[in-house]
């Protein structure tokens, strides 16, 4: 399973990197916005500290400004993969950029006919949002579920990136379904490295090793 990590910030992203845990990196206008400095430059920035794709989102609204944004952005790096919203005009720009060898994500997805969309579309990636789905009392990893069977009765390349991810029970239910790649925020990657069992174990071979030098 890849791991990306849902996050613009750059120390965030060398300190998961160190730890081999950031295949790719996800970014959207939100989380752009809670750091300093300029897109582009913060983009060229995280594509020198990974190796792997690295989704920025366009901001248009139609298939036209979506294009060229997308362009632009994917003039980057090579690694660059435009993220655009499921609407009508993104399945059109997703279907242009495919024939234009410009890697997708479309994002914000939460219906499976919508991922069946952006799929038949050419959609590199796609994203459904699993945690605000809970937060309105629908069940995200079914979404996931529904959409990895459909991929695979039809046997659709497109990667299902599990976004929206709150909890690390989230990427443990996507990795027992076998989804792709979770997006997985630092915060929540710090959670299911650490368990308060192995920190008592820890303690507990110190303590003992402590006592046997005295
Ligand atoms: C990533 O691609 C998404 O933009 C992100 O996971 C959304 O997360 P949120 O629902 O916590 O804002």
């Amino acid at each position: 399973m890849k791991f990306f990590i849902d996050t613009a910030n750059i120390e965030e992203i060398k300190e998961a990197s160190s730890m081999g845990m950031a295949d790719g990196v996800t970014t959207n206008p939100s989380l752009i916005a809670r750091e300093e400095g300029n897109f582009q430059d913060i983009l060229k920035e995280i594509c020198k500290i990974v190796d792997g794709p690295i989704s920025a989102e366009v901001i248009s609204l139609d298939t036209e400004g979506m294009l060229k944004e997308a362009r632009q952005l994917a003039g980057i790096h090579e690694n660059i993969v435009v993220k655009v919203p499921m609407t009508i005009d993104g399945i059109k720009a997703t279907r242009r950029l495919s024939e234009e060898g410009i890697k997708t994500n479309v994002t914000l997805i939460f219906s499976p006919l919508q991922a069946l969309m952006a799929a038949k579309a050419g959609a590199t990636y796609v994203s459904p949002f699993v945690g605000r789905l809970d937060d309105i009392s629908h069940d995200g990893l079914l979404l996931v579920e529904q959409i990895l069977e459909i991929y695979n009765n039809y046997a659709y390349d497109t990667e299902i990136i599990v976004a929206s991810v709150r909890n690390p029970l989230h990427v443990l239910d996507a990795a027992l379904m076998g989804a792709d790649i979770a997006t997985i925020p630092f915060e929540v990657l710090s959670k299911f490295a650490s368990h308060p069992l192995t920190d008592k174990g820890i303690k507990a071979f110190l303590d003992d090793w402590n006592r046997a030098q005295k």
